[in-house]
Protein backbone atom coordinates (compact mmCIF):
# COMPACT_ATOMS: atom_id res chain seq x y z
CA UNK A 1 0.00 0.00 0.00
CA UNK A 2 1.21 3.52 -0.97
CA UNK A 3 2.51 5.52 2.24
CA UNK A 4 0.23 7.98 1.71
CA UNK A 5 -2.72 5.89 2.15
CA UNK A 6 -1.62 4.69 5.20
CA UNK A 7 -0.90 8.30 6.79
CA UNK A 8 -4.23 9.69 5.83
CA UNK A 9 -5.94 6.52 6.97
CA UNK A 10 -4.33 7.21 10.62
CA UNK A 11 -5.42 10.72 10.29
CA UNK A 12 -8.87 10.13 9.34
CA UNK A 13 -9.23 7.49 12.56
CA UNK A 14 -8.22 9.88 15.24
CA UNK A 15 -10.45 12.95 15.81
CA UNK A 16 -8.24 15.96 16.39
CA UNK A 17 -10.31 17.39 18.57
CA UNK A 18 -9.55 14.35 20.91
CA UNK A 19 -6.11 14.10 20.21
CA UNK A 20 -5.67 17.95 21.42
CA UNK A 21 -8.03 17.68 24.26
CA UNK A 22 -5.69 15.01 25.53
CA UNK A 23 -2.96 18.16 25.86
CA UNK A 24 -5.10 20.68 26.62
CA UNK A 25 -8.46 21.54 27.81
CA UNK A 26 -10.98 22.51 25.03
CA UNK A 27 -14.37 24.14 25.60
CA UNK A 28 -17.45 24.16 23.00
CA UNK A 29 -19.46 21.61 21.15
CA UNK A 30 -20.19 20.57 17.48
CA UNK A 31 -18.29 22.05 15.09
CA UNK A 32 -15.52 24.47 16.60
CA UNK A 33 -13.19 24.12 19.55
CA UNK A 34 -11.75 26.94 21.19
CA UNK A 35 -8.54 26.37 24.06
CA UNK A 36 -4.87 28.70 24.86
CA UNK A 37 -2.70 27.92 22.26
CA UNK A 38 0.27 26.22 23.67
CA UNK A 39 2.97 27.37 20.87
CA UNK A 40 2.62 31.10 21.95
CA UNK A 41 2.44 32.55 25.92
CA UNK A 42 -0.87 33.10 26.13
CA UNK A 43 -3.82 32.79 28.57
CA UNK A 44 -6.57 33.33 26.02
CA UNK A 45 -8.32 30.70 24.43
CA UNK A 46 -7.25 32.13 20.86
CA UNK A 47 -6.85 28.40 19.57
CA UNK A 48 -9.60 27.04 17.49
CA UNK A 49 -9.98 23.64 16.53
CA UNK A 50 -12.63 22.14 13.93
CA UNK A 51 -13.97 18.84 13.87
CA UNK A 52 -15.78 19.21 10.67
CA UNK A 53 -12.54 20.27 9.02
CA UNK A 54 -10.08 18.03 11.40
CA UNK A 55 -7.63 21.15 11.33
CA UNK A 56 -6.84 23.90 13.91
CA UNK A 57 -5.79 27.25 13.74
CA UNK A 58 -4.33 29.86 16.21
CA UNK A 59 -6.00 33.66 15.54
CA UNK A 60 -3.37 35.31 17.95
CA UNK A 61 0.43 33.27 16.25
CA UNK A 62 -0.95 31.79 12.78
CA UNK A 63 -0.28 28.45 14.68
CA UNK A 64 -1.88 25.77 12.39
CA UNK A 65 -2.42 22.62 10.99
CA UNK A 66 -3.68 18.86 11.15
CA UNK A 67 -3.29 16.90 13.46
CA UNK A 68 0.30 15.42 12.50
CA UNK A 69 1.22 18.88 12.49
CA UNK A 70 0.15 19.39 16.23
CA UNK A 71 1.43 16.37 17.47
CA UNK A 72 5.05 17.38 16.01
CA UNK A 73 4.99 20.90 16.81
CA UNK A 74 3.70 20.14 20.77
CA UNK A 75 6.06 17.33 21.36
CA UNK A 76 8.93 18.59 19.13
CA UNK A 77 9.22 15.08 17.55
CA UNK A 78 9.40 14.81 13.83
CA UNK A 79 6.95 13.51 10.96
CA UNK A 80 7.66 10.10 11.93
CA UNK A 81 7.16 9.93 15.27
CA UNK A 82 4.21 11.65 15.40
CA UNK A 83 2.74 9.27 12.61
CA UNK A 84 4.22 6.48 15.32
CA UNK A 85 1.90 7.78 18.14
CA UNK A 86 -1.51 8.31 16.57
CA UNK A 87 -0.70 5.28 14.42
CA UNK A 88 -1.18 3.53 17.90
CA UNK A 89 -3.79 5.08 19.08
CA UNK A 90 -5.59 4.63 15.16
CA UNK A 91 -4.85 1.06 15.22
CA UNK A 92 -3.33 0.94 12.36
CA UNK A 93 -0.28 -1.39 11.39
CA UNK A 94 2.47 1.03 9.91
CA UNK A 95 4.58 -1.60 9.05
CA UNK A 96 6.53 -1.60 5.62
CA UNK A 97 5.85 1.84 4.87
CA UNK A 98 8.68 4.19 4.31
CA UNK A 99 9.14 7.30 4.92
CA UNK A 100 11.61 9.73 3.01
CA UNK A 101 14.28 11.60 5.33
CA UNK A 102 13.88 15.13 4.31
CA UNK A 103 16.89 16.71 3.69
CA UNK A 104 17.53 19.87 6.18
CA UNK A 105 19.21 23.03 4.66
CA UNK A 106 21.12 22.84 8.03
CA UNK A 107 22.41 19.45 7.00
CA UNK A 108 26.07 20.73 7.02
CA UNK A 109 25.97 22.82 10.12
CA UNK A 110 25.01 19.18 11.78
CA UNK A 111 27.63 17.46 9.81
CA UNK A 112 30.24 19.80 11.13
CA UNK A 113 28.87 19.70 14.59
CA UNK A 114 29.33 15.47 14.16
CA UNK A 115 32.89 15.86 12.94
CA UNK A 116 33.92 17.95 15.56
CA UNK A 117 32.56 15.51 18.73
CA UNK A 118 34.19 12.92 16.49
CA UNK A 119 37.21 14.70 16.84
CA UNK A 120 36.62 15.37 20.90
CA UNK A 121 35.82 11.89 21.01
CA UNK A 122 39.32 10.50 19.48
CA UNK A 123 41.46 13.25 21.74
CA UNK A 124 39.37 11.78 24.74
CA UNK A 125 40.93 8.28 23.91
CA UNK A 126 44.18 9.61 23.48
CA UNK A 127 47.19 9.99 25.73
CA UNK A 128 46.32 13.38 25.50
CA UNK A 129 43.20 12.86 27.79
CA UNK A 130 45.43 12.04 30.80
CA UNK A 131 44.87 14.55 33.13
CA UNK A 132 41.04 14.95 31.94
CA UNK A 133 40.59 11.28 33.05
CA UNK A 134 42.16 11.87 35.88
CA UNK A 135 40.12 14.53 36.77
CA UNK A 136 36.88 12.76 35.77
CA UNK A 137 37.88 9.86 37.41
CA UNK A 138 38.37 12.16 40.62
CA UNK A 139 34.70 13.26 40.22
CA UNK A 140 33.54 10.10 40.14
CA UNK A 141 32.43 10.16 36.45
CA UNK A 142 33.60 6.99 35.06
CA UNK A 143 34.50 5.42 31.93
CA UNK A 144 30.79 4.38 31.05
CA UNK A 145 29.57 7.32 32.24
CA UNK A 146 32.17 8.93 29.43
CA UNK A 147 31.23 6.71 26.68
CA UNK A 148 27.21 7.17 27.34
CA UNK A 149 27.36 10.75 27.55
CA UNK A 150 29.56 11.28 24.59
CA UNK A 151 32.09 13.20 26.79
CA UNK A 152 34.87 14.56 24.92
CA UNK A 153 38.33 16.63 24.69
CA UNK A 154 39.90 20.00 23.01
CA UNK A 155 43.56 20.18 23.07
CA UNK A 156 45.57 22.71 24.49
CA UNK A 157 46.65 23.38 21.04
CA UNK A 158 45.62 26.62 18.75
CA UNK A 159 43.86 25.30 15.88
CA UNK A 160 44.05 21.55 15.65
CA UNK A 161 39.78 21.46 15.04
CA UNK A 162 39.75 24.24 12.51
CA UNK A 163 42.41 22.91 10.20
CA UNK A 164 40.93 19.54 10.23
CA UNK A 165 37.63 21.02 9.33
CA UNK A 166 38.88 23.35 6.31
CA UNK A 167 41.40 20.48 5.37
CA UNK A 168 37.73 18.58 4.73
CA UNK A 169 36.56 21.40 2.53
CA UNK A 170 34.61 23.31 4.74
CA UNK A 171 34.86 27.35 4.70
CA UNK A 172 36.07 29.40 7.84
CA UNK A 173 33.16 31.84 7.68
CA UNK A 174 30.62 29.16 8.21
CA UNK A 175 33.11 27.65 10.99
CA UNK A 176 33.21 31.29 12.62
CA UNK A 177 29.57 31.14 12.31
CA UNK A 178 28.71 28.23 14.14
CA UNK A 179 30.66 28.70 16.94
CA UNK A 180 33.67 26.12 16.47
CA UNK A 181 36.42 28.78 15.52
CA UNK A 182 36.90 32.28 16.07
CA UNK A 183 39.26 33.47 13.06
CA UNK A 184 41.62 30.93 12.07
CA UNK A 185 41.79 29.20 16.24
CA UNK A 186 39.51 26.84 17.82
CA UNK A 187 37.41 28.10 20.44
CA UNK A 188 37.93 25.05 22.81
CA UNK A 189 41.49 24.97 24.20
CA UNK A 190 41.86 22.11 26.96
CA UNK A 191 38.33 21.72 28.18
CA UNK A 192 36.12 18.76 28.87
CA UNK A 193 33.58 18.82 26.05
CA UNK A 194 29.92 17.87 26.84
CA UNK A 195 28.09 17.90 23.73
CA UNK A 196 25.03 19.55 23.81
CA UNK A 197 21.72 18.08 21.61
CA UNK A 198 18.34 19.88 20.48
CA UNK A 199 15.31 17.90 20.97
CA UNK A 200 15.90 15.75 18.19
CA UNK A 201 18.93 14.42 19.33
CA UNK A 202 21.12 16.19 17.01
CA UNK A 203 24.47 17.69 17.94
CA UNK A 204 23.92 21.62 17.85
CA UNK A 205 26.26 22.92 19.98
CA UNK A 206 29.16 22.05 22.52
CA UNK A 207 29.86 23.17 26.61
CA UNK A 208 33.11 23.03 27.43
CA UNK A 209 34.19 22.44 30.93
CA UNK A 210 37.85 23.78 32.45
CA UNK A 211 39.50 21.22 34.16
CA UNK A 212 42.54 23.32 35.77
CA UNK A 213 40.69 24.05 39.14
CA UNK A 214 40.29 27.66 38.05
CA UNK A 215 36.86 28.52 38.62
CA UNK A 216 36.54 31.67 35.99
CA UNK A 217 34.63 30.96 32.97
CA UNK A 218 34.15 27.61 33.81
CA UNK A 219 32.10 26.63 31.09
CA UNK A 220 31.97 27.23 28.09
CA UNK A 221 28.67 27.05 26.02
CA UNK A 222 28.96 27.89 22.08
CA UNK A 223 27.38 30.80 21.05
CA UNK A 224 23.52 31.20 19.52
CA UNK A 225 23.35 30.14 16.11
CA UNK A 226 20.40 29.45 13.73
CA UNK A 227 20.22 25.82 14.66
CA UNK A 228 21.03 26.50 18.25
CA UNK A 229 19.81 28.51 21.30
CA UNK A 230 20.74 27.82 24.54
CA UNK A 231 17.27 28.94 26.11
CA UNK A 232 15.05 26.90 23.94
CA UNK A 233 16.89 24.07 24.93
CA UNK A 234 17.14 21.58 27.97
CA UNK A 235 19.59 18.91 28.32
CA UNK A 236 19.13 15.49 28.20
CA UNK A 237 15.73 16.47 27.10
CA UNK A 238 16.14 14.13 24.14
CA UNK A 239 17.19 11.06 26.30
CA UNK A 240 14.61 11.51 29.46
CA UNK A 241 11.60 12.13 27.16
CA UNK A 242 10.50 9.06 26.94
CA UNK A 243 11.13 7.94 30.56
CA UNK A 244 9.19 11.37 31.83
CA UNK A 245 6.39 10.71 29.20
CA UNK A 246 5.65 6.87 30.93
CA UNK A 247 6.27 7.94 34.88
CA UNK A 248 4.38 11.34 33.74
CA UNK A 249 6.46 13.17 36.07
CA UNK A 250 10.11 15.34 35.39
CA UNK A 251 12.77 16.56 37.45
CA UNK A 252 14.07 19.83 36.51
CA UNK A 253 17.49 20.48 37.33
CA UNK A 254 20.24 23.44 37.53
CA UNK A 255 23.32 21.62 35.39
CA UNK A 256 24.74 18.82 33.52
CA UNK A 257 26.54 16.77 36.38
CA UNK A 258 23.61 17.06 38.11
CA UNK A 259 21.62 15.28 35.33
CA UNK A 260 24.01 13.18 34.27
CA UNK A 261 24.74 11.66 37.65
CA UNK A 262 20.86 11.41 38.56
CA UNK A 263 20.63 9.77 35.32
CA UNK A 264 23.25 7.03 35.51
CA UNK A 265 22.10 6.35 38.96
CA UNK A 266 18.80 5.58 37.44
CA UNK A 267 16.47 8.14 37.81
CA UNK A 268 16.06 9.13 34.29
CA UNK A 269 13.03 11.29 34.30
CA UNK A 270 15.47 14.46 34.49
CA UNK A 271 16.44 17.28 32.08
CA UNK A 272 18.75 20.07 33.03
CA UNK A 273 18.12 23.93 32.44
CA UNK A 274 21.82 24.84 31.84
CA UNK A 275 21.74 27.92 34.91
CA UNK A 276 19.56 28.97 37.27
CA UNK A 277 17.17 30.97 35.03
CA UNK A 278 14.48 29.03 33.29
CA UNK A 279 12.81 30.88 29.84
CA UNK A 280 9.50 30.88 28.48
CA UNK A 281 10.54 28.00 25.75
CA UNK A 282 12.26 26.05 28.09
CA UNK A 283 9.09 25.91 30.67
CA UNK A 284 6.85 25.55 27.56
CA UNK A 285 9.14 22.44 27.36
CA UNK A 286 8.85 21.24 30.76
CA UNK A 287 5.40 21.83 30.42
CA UNK A 288 4.80 19.86 27.55
CA UNK A 289 6.25 16.82 28.43
CA UNK A 290 4.47 16.58 31.86
CA UNK A 291 2.68 18.33 34.24
CA UNK A 292 3.86 16.94 37.07
CA UNK A 293 7.16 18.75 37.81
CA UNK A 294 9.53 18.26 40.66
CA UNK A 295 11.88 21.42 40.93
CA UNK A 296 15.54 19.78 42.45
CA UNK A 297 17.94 23.17 42.45
CA UNK A 298 21.81 23.35 43.69
CA UNK A 299 21.29 23.71 48.02
CA UNK A 300 22.81 27.39 47.80
CA UNK A 301 20.58 30.52 47.90
CA UNK A 302 20.22 30.97 44.30
CA UNK A 303 19.39 27.18 43.89
CA UNK A 304 16.30 28.39 46.54
CA UNK A 305 15.51 31.44 44.68
CA UNK A 306 15.33 29.11 40.79
CA UNK A 307 12.81 27.07 43.33
CA UNK A 308 10.44 29.70 43.68
CA UNK A 309 10.61 31.42 40.61
CA UNK A 310 10.72 28.53 38.07
CA UNK A 311 8.09 27.26 40.49
CA UNK A 312 6.00 30.06 40.14
CA UNK A 313 6.03 30.12 36.37
CA UNK A 314 5.52 26.50 36.01
CA UNK A 315 2.82 26.66 38.41
CA UNK A 316 0.88 29.14 36.25
CA UNK A 317 1.02 27.35 33.56
CA UNK A 318 -0.94 24.70 35.33
CA UNK A 319 2.03 22.04 36.56
CA UNK A 320 1.57 20.73 39.84
CA UNK A 321 5.04 22.03 41.43
CA UNK A 322 6.91 20.19 43.87
CA UNK A 323 10.38 20.85 45.40
CA UNK A 324 13.15 18.86 46.59
CA UNK A 325 15.12 21.43 49.13
CA UNK A 326 19.26 20.06 49.22
CA UNK A 327 21.16 21.68 52.38
CA UNK A 328 24.61 22.51 52.50
CA UNK A 329 25.30 24.07 49.17
CA UNK A 330 25.22 20.92 47.74
CA UNK A 331 24.09 19.28 44.25
CA UNK A 332 22.21 16.70 43.02
CA UNK A 333 25.36 15.18 42.10
CA UNK A 334 27.04 15.88 45.14
CA UNK A 335 24.59 14.78 47.53
CA UNK A 336 24.06 11.52 45.15
CA UNK A 337 27.87 10.95 45.39
CA UNK A 338 27.25 11.39 49.67
CA UNK A 339 24.35 10.06 50.40
CA UNK A 340 23.81 7.55 48.04
CA UNK A 341 21.30 7.36 45.50
CA UNK A 342 18.47 5.34 47.50
CA UNK A 343 18.59 8.30 49.67
CA UNK A 344 18.38 10.38 47.22
CA UNK A 345 15.27 9.01 45.84
CA UNK A 346 13.50 9.82 48.92
CA UNK A 347 14.32 13.33 48.52
CA UNK A 348 12.07 13.25 45.22
CA UNK A 349 9.62 10.31 47.11
CA UNK A 350 9.01 13.30 49.43
CA UNK A 351 9.23 16.49 48.03
CA UNK A 352 6.69 19.11 49.37
CA UNK A 353 4.40 20.72 47.21
CA UNK A 354 5.42 24.66 46.31
CA UNK A 355 2.93 25.76 48.27
CA UNK A 356 4.42 24.40 51.23
CA UNK A 357 8.10 25.39 50.38
CA UNK A 358 6.91 29.37 50.22
CA UNK A 359 5.37 28.64 53.53
CA UNK A 360 8.45 26.84 54.83
CA UNK A 361 10.13 29.55 53.59
CA UNK A 362 8.26 32.27 54.93
CA UNK A 363 9.12 30.83 58.55
CA UNK A 364 13.14 32.07 57.92
CA UNK A 365 13.47 35.05 59.78
CA UNK A 366 10.72 35.39 61.28
CA UNK A 367 10.71 36.71 65.13
CA UNK A 368 8.51 34.25 67.23
CA UNK A 369 8.51 36.28 70.03
CA UNK A 370 7.20 39.43 68.17
CA UNK A 371 3.36 38.88 68.09
CA UNK A 372 3.18 41.51 65.09
CA UNK A 373 5.70 39.01 63.26
CA UNK A 374 3.61 36.47 63.75
CA UNK A 375 0.48 37.76 62.96
CA UNK A 376 2.14 39.08 59.74
CA UNK A 377 3.78 35.05 59.10
CA UNK A 378 0.48 34.02 60.00
CA UNK A 379 -1.20 36.21 57.20
CA UNK A 380 1.20 35.62 54.75
CA UNK A 381 0.49 31.59 55.37
CA UNK A 382 -3.12 32.32 55.12
CA UNK A 383 -2.38 33.83 51.79
CA UNK A 384 -0.71 31.62 50.20
CA UNK A 385 -2.79 28.98 51.86
CA UNK A 386 -5.56 30.24 50.11
CA UNK A 387 -4.43 29.36 46.60
CA UNK A 388 -4.14 25.70 47.68
CA UNK A 389 -6.81 23.81 45.28
CA UNK A 390 -6.94 20.92 48.06
CA UNK A 391 -9.32 21.20 50.44
CA UNK A 392 -7.49 18.90 52.88
CA UNK A 393 -4.57 19.98 52.18
CA UNK A 394 -5.62 23.56 53.03
CA UNK A 395 -7.23 22.10 56.29
CA UNK A 396 -4.22 20.56 57.40
CA UNK A 397 -1.97 23.56 57.27
CA UNK A 398 -4.96 25.44 59.33
CA UNK A 399 -4.89 22.89 61.84
CA UNK A 400 -1.04 23.47 62.21
CA UNK A 401 -1.13 26.84 62.29
CA UNK A 402 -3.95 26.86 64.67
CA UNK A 403 -1.95 24.31 67.32
CA UNK A 404 1.25 26.06 66.48
CA UNK A 405 0.25 29.54 67.33
CA UNK A 406 -2.60 28.69 69.88
CA UNK A 407 -5.31 30.64 67.65
CA UNK A 408 -8.88 29.54 67.36
CA UNK A 409 -9.66 27.53 64.04
CA UNK A 410 -12.16 29.15 63.36
CA UNK A 411 -10.69 32.88 63.21
CA UNK A 412 -7.96 30.84 60.75
CA UNK A 413 -10.92 29.91 58.67
CA UNK A 414 -12.25 33.23 58.54
CA UNK A 415 -9.31 35.24 57.62
CA UNK A 416 -8.93 32.69 55.00
CA UNK A 417 -11.86 32.63 53.16
CA UNK A 418 -12.03 36.26 52.84
CA UNK A 419 -7.95 35.98 51.01
CA UNK A 420 -10.06 33.52 48.89
CA UNK A 421 -12.83 35.46 47.97
CA UNK A 422 -10.22 38.35 46.84
CA UNK A 423 -8.54 35.52 44.70
CA UNK A 424 -12.17 34.88 43.18
CA UNK A 425 -12.61 38.53 42.61
CA UNK A 426 -9.31 38.54 40.46
CA UNK A 427 -9.63 35.27 38.32
CA UNK A 428 -13.23 36.89 37.45
CA UNK A 429 -11.95 39.26 34.54
CA UNK A 430 -10.56 36.04 32.05
CA UNK A 431 -12.71 37.03 28.86
CA UNK A 432 -15.41 34.94 27.62
CA UNK A 433 -15.51 32.88 24.59
CA UNK A 434 -17.95 34.42 22.60
CA UNK A 435 -15.63 37.86 23.32
CA UNK A 436 -12.48 36.56 21.05
CA UNK A 437 -13.29 36.94 17.17
CA UNK A 438 -11.02 36.25 14.65
CA UNK A 439 -8.72 39.52 14.08
CA UNK A 440 -9.62 40.90 10.96
CA UNK A 441 -6.81 42.94 10.19
CA UNK A 442 -5.70 42.23 6.82
CA UNK A 443 -7.18 44.00 3.67
CA UNK A 444 -8.98 42.08 1.83
CA UNK A 445 -10.09 43.49 -1.07
CA UNK A 446 -12.10 41.70 -3.95
CA UNK A 447 -8.42 40.64 -5.73
CA UNK A 448 -8.12 39.36 -2.36
CA UNK A 449 -10.92 37.24 -2.24
CA UNK A 450 -11.03 36.12 -5.84
CA UNK A 451 -7.42 34.76 -5.55
CA UNK A 452 -8.46 32.50 -2.46
CA UNK A 453 -11.87 31.67 -3.04
CA UNK A 454 -10.33 30.25 -6.53
CA UNK A 455 -8.05 27.97 -4.57
CA UNK A 456 -10.11 26.87 -2.38
CA UNK A 457 -12.66 25.59 -5.03
CA UNK A 458 -9.51 23.87 -6.48
CA UNK A 459 -9.54 22.21 -3.47
CA UNK A 460 -13.13 21.31 -3.35
CA UNK A 461 -14.47 21.57 -6.85
CA UNK A 462 -14.19 19.58 -10.02
CA UNK A 463 -15.30 22.24 -11.88
CA UNK A 464 -12.82 24.74 -10.64
CA UNK A 465 -9.79 22.30 -11.16
CA UNK A 466 -10.99 21.68 -14.50
CA UNK A 467 -10.61 25.51 -15.54
CA UNK A 468 -7.24 25.99 -13.48
CA UNK A 469 -6.02 22.76 -15.98
CA UNK A 470 -7.50 24.46 -19.01
CA UNK A 471 -5.37 27.49 -18.30
CA UNK A 472 -8.10 29.85 -17.51
CA UNK A 473 -6.96 30.83 -13.80
CA UNK A 474 -3.74 32.65 -13.31
CA UNK A 475 -3.16 33.96 -10.14
CA UNK A 476 -1.28 36.95 -9.17
CA UNK A 477 1.32 35.90 -7.46
CA UNK A 478 4.13 33.40 -7.16
CA UNK A 479 3.27 31.52 -3.50
CA UNK A 480 -0.79 31.63 -4.64
CA UNK A 481 0.58 30.08 -8.22
CA UNK A 482 3.08 27.55 -5.90
CA UNK A 483 0.12 26.05 -4.33
CA UNK A 484 -2.44 26.06 -7.07
CA UNK A 485 -0.08 23.69 -8.80
CA UNK A 486 0.42 21.70 -5.99
CA UNK A 487 -3.35 21.30 -5.46
CA UNK A 488 -3.75 20.48 -8.80
CA UNK A 489 -0.96 18.19 -8.88
CA UNK A 490 -1.86 16.57 -5.71
CA UNK A 491 -6.02 15.96 -6.70
CA UNK A 492 -4.59 14.29 -10.12
CA UNK A 493 -2.46 11.70 -8.10
CA UNK A 494 -5.28 11.08 -5.04
CA UNK A 495 -8.61 11.89 -6.37
CA UNK A 496 -11.20 13.19 -4.04
CA UNK A 497 -8.94 14.74 -0.84
CA UNK A 498 -9.53 15.65 2.82
CA UNK A 499 -8.04 19.09 3.11
CA UNK A 500 -6.59 17.78 6.70
CA UNK A 501 -5.32 15.52 4.40
CA UNK A 502 -3.66 18.18 2.15
CA UNK A 503 -1.83 19.66 5.14
CA UNK A 504 0.16 16.34 5.67
CA UNK A 505 1.17 16.90 2.23
CA UNK A 506 2.51 20.45 2.93
CA UNK A 507 4.59 19.61 5.48
CA UNK A 508 7.78 20.46 4.87
CA UNK A 509 6.11 23.52 2.98
CA UNK A 510 5.66 25.91 5.85
CA UNK A 511 5.38 29.10 3.09
CA UNK A 512 2.03 27.17 0.99
CA UNK A 513 0.93 25.83 4.33
CA UNK A 514 0.23 29.45 5.47
CA UNK A 515 -1.12 30.66 2.09
CA UNK A 516 -3.54 27.49 2.16
CA UNK A 517 -4.47 29.05 6.12
CA UNK A 518 -5.41 31.89 4.52
CA UNK A 519 -7.66 30.16 1.83
CA UNK A 520 -9.66 28.12 4.49
CA UNK A 521 -10.08 31.59 6.68
CA UNK A 522 -12.55 32.99 4.55
CA UNK A 523 -15.25 30.03 5.43
CA UNK A 524 -16.44 29.65 2.33
CA UNK A 525 -19.23 26.84 1.61
CA UNK A 526 -18.60 24.39 -1.14
CA UNK A 527 -20.79 24.77 -3.52
CA UNK A 528 -20.11 26.50 -6.27
CA UNK A 529 -21.82 28.75 -9.10
CA UNK A 530 -20.27 28.33 -12.33
CA UNK A 531 -20.91 32.36 -12.93
CA UNK A 532 -19.55 33.24 -9.45
CA UNK A 533 -16.26 31.06 -10.94
CA UNK A 534 -16.06 33.16 -13.96
CA UNK A 535 -16.42 36.09 -11.91
CA UNK A 536 -13.31 35.64 -9.75
CA UNK A 537 -11.51 34.34 -13.03
CA UNK A 538 -12.29 38.31 -14.87
CA UNK A 539 -11.35 39.98 -11.04
CA UNK A 540 -8.39 38.59 -11.27
CA UNK A 541 -8.35 39.26 -14.70
CA UNK A 542 -8.90 42.79 -14.02
CA UNK A 543 -6.10 43.20 -11.56
CA UNK A 544 -3.57 41.94 -14.40
CA UNK A 545 -4.37 43.86 -16.30
CA UNK A 546 -5.06 47.24 -14.55
CA UNK A 547 -1.34 46.47 -13.11
CA UNK A 548 0.13 46.11 -16.80
CA UNK A 549 -1.61 49.72 -18.07
CA UNK A 550 0.13 51.29 -14.95
CA UNK A 551 2.83 49.81 -16.06
CA UNK A 552 2.38 51.45 -19.54
CA UNK A 553 1.86 54.48 -18.14
CA UNK A 554 4.69 54.90 -16.13
CA UNK A 555 7.04 54.29 -19.35
CA UNK A 556 5.19 56.96 -21.03
CA UNK A 557 6.30 59.33 -18.79
CA UNK A 558 9.43 58.06 -18.52
CA UNK A 559 9.62 58.64 -22.33
CA UNK A 560 10.76 61.32 -24.19
CA UNK A 561 10.16 60.15 -27.95
CA UNK A 562 6.39 61.51 -28.65
CA UNK A 563 6.20 58.53 -30.77
CA UNK A 564 6.60 55.91 -28.62
CA UNK A 565 4.62 57.68 -26.18
CA UNK A 566 1.63 57.18 -28.75
CA UNK A 567 2.43 53.89 -28.96
CA UNK A 568 2.55 52.92 -25.59
CA UNK A 569 -1.09 54.79 -25.87
CA UNK A 570 -2.31 52.42 -28.67
CA UNK A 571 -1.16 49.99 -26.40
CA UNK A 572 -3.23 50.47 -23.56
CA UNK A 573 -6.19 50.91 -25.83
CA UNK A 574 -6.14 47.74 -27.15
CA UNK A 575 -6.03 45.77 -23.88
CA UNK A 576 -8.60 48.04 -22.37
CA UNK A 577 -11.16 47.03 -26.01
CA UNK A 578 -9.56 43.18 -25.20
CA UNK A 579 -10.94 43.15 -21.73
CA UNK A 580 -14.14 44.91 -22.44
CA UNK A 581 -15.03 42.66 -25.19
CA UNK A 582 -14.22 39.28 -23.16
CA UNK A 583 -16.73 41.01 -20.54
P1 LIG B 1 27.01 24.65 38.12
O1 LIG B 1 28.02 25.65 38.53
O2 LIG B 1 26.07 24.12 39.13
O3 LIG B 1 27.78 23.51 37.35
O4 LIG B 1 26.18 25.32 36.96
P2 LIG B 1 27.73 21.93 37.51
O5 LIG B 1 26.86 21.37 36.44
O6 LIG B 1 27.44 21.54 38.90
O7 LIG B 1 29.20 21.52 37.09
P3 LIG B 1 30.41 21.17 38.06
O8 LIG B 1 29.89 20.22 39.05
O9 LIG B 1 30.89 22.45 38.63
O10 LIG B 1 31.39 20.57 37.12
C1 LIG B 1 24.98 24.75 36.51
C2 LIG B 1 24.92 24.81 35.03
O11 LIG B 1 24.97 26.15 34.57
C3 LIG B 1 25.63 26.23 33.35
C4 LIG B 1 26.05 24.83 32.99
O12 LIG B 1 25.09 24.28 32.15
C5 LIG B 1 26.07 24.14 34.33
O13 LIG B 1 25.88 22.75 34.21
N1 LIG B 1 26.82 27.08 33.45
C6 LIG B 1 27.48 27.24 34.62
C7 LIG B 1 27.30 27.72 32.32
O14 LIG B 1 26.71 27.57 31.24
N2 LIG B 1 28.43 28.49 32.39
C8 LIG B 1 29.12 28.63 33.55
O15 LIG B 1 30.18 29.32 33.56
C9 LIG B 1 28.62 28.01 34.69
MN1 LIG C 1 28.34 20.51 40.43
Amino acid sequence: MDSTNIINEVRSKVDIVDIISSYLPLSGKGKNYFGVCPFHDDTNPSMSVSRDKQIYKCFSCGASGNVFNFVMDYEHISFKEALAILAEKAGVELTGIHIDKKTDKYDKFYEIYDLAHKYYLNNMNSSYAKNAKEYLHNRHITEEMIKEYKIGLSLDKPDTLTKLLLSKGYDLNTLNELGISRENHDIYMNRIIFPLYDLNGRIVAFSGRRYDGIKQNKYVNTIGTKIFTKGETLYNYHLAREQIRSKNEVIVMEGFMAVIRASVSGIKNCVGLMGTAMTKEQANLITHLSKNVIVCFDGDEPGRMACLENGAILESKGCNVKVVELSDNLDPDDYILKYGTESFESLIKNAITLSDYRIKRLKRNVNLSSDLEKSNYINKVLEETSKIKDEIHREFILKGLAKEFEISYNTLEKRLLSYMDKKDEETKNIPDLEVIKKPNNIKKDKYYFATYALLYYMLVNKECLEYYDSGRINFLNEDERFLASEISYYKHKYNEVDIADFYTYLNDKEDLRKVLDKTLDLDLDKELDVKDLESYIKTLKEYQINQEIEKLKKKIKEEPDVSKQSEYLIRIAQIKKEFLKEK
